[in-house]
């Protein structure tokens, strides 16, 4: 008996629940054969007993129909998640992730997604254990703003691998598609992909998820917020009135979803002139303080417009890892300090619960219903129930 037939056989076990076999998912890392005996690792996915115990049973199975006396199997399996969240109720498909923080916009543009990667990579730099998801499914830009452009996840079972950039996890469905194609969603589309990046990525146990939505205040921020409980929501807004006005609208959202309000980040506001240093007002500044007021919340931050950003952006080399030592990555670090001050405060205070925002409707009944859930056999109250 010799590895290759060990191999070879060993094809014949398929991993519980698939149609692919252990060899084929890559799962068999050490074969040993000393004569009639075997020693194999097996290196799985799933935590689960069940799929160990049948797994090490169908594999000696195998074995000794091979031929072979004496078999050791070492099956590795990942820890169960442990449950780290800060929820006291409601729902998490997420528990071994701390804390999510929702960035969000009233349009796009406005720099939602280069806030999105230097807070991330600062609070990586501060020794948090982060990671960074790229919610926006109709324009996934993480992966060039993370110079993970070339890469494609690695597939485990039937979960993904988060790529790795600057200490920080990532997940984009940019990374999951071909570079240039789209991708046309309808709303239900929008939220299986929503849960999917929180249940389906392996994350690990983070101390926070930093969530870059798409711009406006839709299905996919609902989603969010009732398949995770939203430590921090932060809006993005641009100095102009058109931006501000969008900008209420997130603020309002962040209040409908119980969503505790971190701040504002004023972006492209005020001008760094490269050559000289100096900072000028080129398309208006200062104005996000009093919209923050309005909703009881602060500016944490207000990012200049600097070319170094909008290169970094590109080219992958995020400011505040490329370009530690210039204004704006110290005011990205400033505003990665008080986002964190604040999820403490939230968390001191009994930490966030999404009850409140959980679908109430019995299955089968649409939200417009005015009725409990139909009586059988009674076709006149089945369906929505407006009629
Ligand atoms: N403060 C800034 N200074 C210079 N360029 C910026 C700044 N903020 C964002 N940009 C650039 O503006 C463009 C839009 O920003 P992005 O973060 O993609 O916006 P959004 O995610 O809100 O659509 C990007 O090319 C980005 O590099
Ligand atoms: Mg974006």
């Amino acid at each position: 008996m010799n590895k290759e037939q060990v191999i070879n056989a060993l094809k014949n076990v398929t991993y519980p629940g698939f149609t692919k076999d252990i060899v084929s998912f890559g799962f068999v890392k050490d074969v040993v054969v000393d004569g009639e005996n075997v020693f194999l690792t097996v290196d799985i996915t799933s935590s689960a007993q069940e799929v160990k115990e049948q797994l090490d049973k169908e594999i000696k199975t195998q074995l000794e129909l091979l031929g072979a006396k004496r078999v050791e199997v070492n099956i590795l399996q990942p820890k169960m998640p442990r449950e780290m969240s800060n929820s006291t109720s409601g729902k998490n498909i997420a528990p071994q992730v701390k804390n999510f923080v929702m960035v969000s916009s009233g349009k796009g543009g406005v720099g939602k997604s280069t806030t999105s990667v230097n807070l991330a990579i600062a609070l990586a730099m501060q020794g948090k254990k982060v990671g960074l998801l790229d919610a926006d499914i109709y324009g996934p830009n993480i992966p060039r703003m993370m110079g993970l452009s070339d890469q494609r996840p690695e597939i485990q079972g039937n979960k993904v691998l988060p790529l790795k950039a600057y200490g920080v996890e990532v997940m984009s469905m940019g990374s999951l598609m071909e570079p240039g194609q789209s991708l046309i969603w309808r709303g239900a589309m929008i939220m299986k992909a929503i849960e999917q990046f929180l249940r389906d990525i392996l994350w690990s146990e983070l101390d926070v998820l930093v969530i870059d939505m798409p711009p406006g205040t839709g299905d996919a921020q609902l989603t969010l917020a009732q398949s995770v409980p939203v430590t921090a929501g932060i809006t993005v807004t641009t100095p102009q009135e058109v931006s501000l006005d969008d900008s209420r609208r997130s603020l309002d959202m962040f209040r409908k979803l119980h969503i505790p309000t971190a701040g504002v980040i004023e972006n492209m506001s005020g001008f760094i002139c490269p050559s000289c240093e100096t900072e000028s007002d080129i398309f208006g500044m200062g104005t996000a303080a009093p919209v923050a007021l309005e909703y009881d919340t602060d500016l944490i931050g207000r990012i200049p417009i600097e070319p170094a950003i909008r290169i970094g952006g590109d080219t992958g080399m995020p400011i505040v890892y490329h370009k530690p030592s210039s204004e704006t990555a110290k005011r990205f670090h400033e505003a990665a300090s008080k986002l964190w001050v604040f999820i403490d405060k939230v968390n001191e205070e009994g930490g966030v619960s999404n009850q409140e925002i959980q679908p109430t409707t019995p299955p089968g009944v649409s939200a417009c219903s005015t009725q409990s859930a139909p009586a059988p056999n009674n076709e006149s109250s089945s369906g929505c129930g407006c009629h």
